[in-house]
C-alpha cells in the first residue's frame, strides 16, 4: 500500500482533465493517502514545481476545460537523464507512485520512467484525438466532438444560404476519429482523414455532379493530418468552379466546459487510477471499452497504434 502519490496532466490539454485529476486527489485523500499535484506536466516535475494537495485544491474545477495543473510538451523528458532527474525529485519528497493524464506521447514518457526506475505508474488517456490504443474513449473527445458539431451547424447555415462548398479543418494530426464522428453526426458529405487515402479529383467530379443536380451546399470535414485545408479548398474551387470557403477550427475545439460524458468518465477513471496506484499496481492505463472501465497494459498502449473503427468509416460512406 502506497502512502504518497502524485498526479500530473501532460501534452495537449483536453476537457475533463480537471475532473480526472480531481477524482484522483479526492480518492487518495478518502483512502488516507497523501497526494501531490505537479504543475505543467513533466516540465514542472523537472523544475520541482509541485505541491501537497488538499480537497479544496480541486474545488470548483469539474466544470472547467483546460487543466488547473497546467500542461506542457517537454523535450527534456525525452532523455534518460531528464527522466532520472524527475524520478529523484519524486523520491526526495517520498512520493511512491505517479498518475499521468495525457495522450500517447505523455504515456510513452510515463512508460519509459517506469521501465527505467521501477516507479509505480498509472496512466489515464487524456486527449481530444481519441487515439490511445486499447480504449475506445479518451478524456475530452466527447466535448471536442460536440464543439465541432456546433461549428458545423453554424457553417451549414451560411453554406446553404450561399450554395457554397465549405471545407472545415478539425484537429487530428495522426487520427481521424474527431473528423469522422463529427462528420457523421454533422451530416458531412466528405470526410478526409489521415488513415484513408482519398482521390480529390474524383471527389471534385462527384461533388460537381451532385451540385449541378441541385444539391444546395457541400460540407467537407478534413482532419488536419489529411491535408492542408487552404490547399484542399483551392483545389476544389478550381476543379469544380463552385464558390468554396475554408474554416480552420483550431484550438477552439480543445477548450470549453466538459460534457456530462467527459465529466463522469473522467471521474470514474480518476477514481480507478488512484485506487490502483495506492494498492501498488503499476504499468496500466485505465480506459473504456463498450461503456465499461478496462485496464490496458501501459507498454501495449504506447507501442500499438489504435485503428479507427471500420464501422464508422463505412457508415460515413453509406450516409453520404
Ligand atoms: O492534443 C492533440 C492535438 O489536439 C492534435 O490533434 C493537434 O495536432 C495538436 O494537439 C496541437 O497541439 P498544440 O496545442 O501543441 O498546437
Amino acid at each position: 500500500m502506497l502512502k504518497s502519490i502524485a498526479v500530473m496532466t501532460s501534452g495537449g490539454d483536453s476537457p475533463g482533465m480537471n475532473a480526472a485529476a480531481r477524482a484522483v486527489v479526492r480518492t487518495a485523500l478518502y483512502e488516507g493517502v497523501e497526494v501531490w499535484g505537479i504543475n505543467n506536466g513533466y516540465h514542472g516535475l523537472l523544475e520541482e514545481d509541485m505541491f501537497k494537495m488538499e480537497s479544496k485544491n480541486v474545488g470548483d474545477i469539474i466544470q472547467r476545460g483546460g487543466t488547473f495543473l497546467g500542461t506542457a510538451r517537454c523535450k527534456r523528458w525525452k532523455t534518460p537523464e531528464g527522466r532520472m532527474m524527475g524520478y529523484q525529485h519524486l523520491v526526495d519528497r517520498g512520493i511512491q507512485g505517479l498518475c499521468v493524464i495525457g495522450g500517447d506521447g505523455s504515456l510513452r514518457g510515463a512508460s519509459l520512467l517506469s521501465e527505467e526506475t521501477g516507479l509505480p505508474i498509472v496512466g489515464l488517456p487524456g486527449t481530444i484525438d481519441n487515439d490511445v490504443w486499447g480504449s475506445d474513449y479518451t478524456i475530452g473527445c466527447d466535448t471536442a466532438a460536440n464543439t465541432i458539431i456546433d461549428a458545423i451547424n453554424k457553417l451549414r447555415d451560411t453554406a446553404s444560404a450561399h450554395r457554397r462548398v465549405i471545407v472545415l479543418e478539425v484537429m487530428g494530426r495522426n487520427s481521424g476519429w474527431l473528423a469522422t464522428v463529427a462528420g457523421i453526426s454533422g451530416g458531412a458529405e466528405y470526410i478526409l482523414i489521415p488513415e484513408e487515402k482519398y482521390d480529390l479529383d474524383a471527389i471534385c467530379s462527384d461533388m460537381k455532379a451532385a451540385y449541378d443536380a441541385g444539391k444546395r451546399y457541400i460540407l467537407v470535414v478534413l482532419a488536419e493530418g489529411a491535408g492542408n485545408a487552404q490547399e484542399v479548398g483551392s483545389f476544389i474551387a478550381e476543379k469544380t468552379g463552385i464558390d468554396t470557403r475554408v474554416s480552420v477550427l483550431g484550438h477552439i475545439q480543445r477548450g470549453g466546459s466538459p460534457t456530462v460524458i467527459d465529466r463522469v468518465r473522467a471521474s470514474q477513471l480518476g477514481e480507478q487510477a488512484a485506487l490502483a496506484l495506492i494498492s501498488g499496481l503499476s504499468d496500466i492505463v485505465f480506459g473504456f471499452s463498450k461503456g465499461h472501465v478496462v485496464t490496458i497494459n501501459l507498454h501495449d498502449a504506447v507501442t500499438n497504434k489504435k485503428k479507427l473503427d471500420p464501422e464508422y468509416t463505412h457508415l460515413a460512406k453509406v450516409l453520404f
